[in-house]
């Protein structure tokens, strides 16, 4: 099983964000811990990060694996855009966060992506992903 996990809008910047809301590690270290607990489990992940909307949609309406994690930062409350994309491609989507949008301002409860992801896994930090995992696992068991 082969995962392709995006990671949106400055997200390229942890470590330098709030380590409060999205912990301590550096985006490649987060993403060198979700490849192990992945590969652990017998599934390989490609990894991909843009702050840019079209280049996300460009990535999932290309991708070819079984399952997508999908962290789009800011872009999850307001991309109508990501969304439609999402609802047309054939590959099933988990949104993740690594903070908890629920608990933190009004702005971040908006979830637009709800309805057409299979999955939400928010405010465990790096366990948000590692959740997402677990996900397809029993999904594709
Ligand atoms: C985030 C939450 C978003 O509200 C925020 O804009 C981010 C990161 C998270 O992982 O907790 O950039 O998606």
């Amino acid at each position: 099983m082969k995962l392709l996990i995006i990671n949106g809008p400055n997200l390229n910047m942890l470590s330098k964000r709030s380590q409060e809301h999205y912990g301590e590690l550096t985006l490649k270290q987060l993403n060198n811990q979700v490849r192990r607990y992945a590969k652990d489990r017998g599934i390989s992940c490609q990894f991909y990060q843009s702050s840019y909307e079209g280049d996300i949609i460009n990535k999932l309406e290309h991708a070819k694996v079984n399952g997508i994690i999908l962290n789009a930062g800011a872009l999850s409350h307001y991309s109508y855009a990501i969304r439609d994309c999402i609802e047309c491609i054939d590959i099933p989507v988990v949104e993740v966060h690594l903070s908890d949008i629920n608990a933190r301002e009004d702005f971040r409860k908006v979830r637009v992506f709800d309805g057409v992801v299979a999955q939400l896994y928010s405010g465990g930090k790096q366990e948000s992903y590692f959740r997402a995992v677990d996900y397809y696992k029993e999904l594709f068991k």
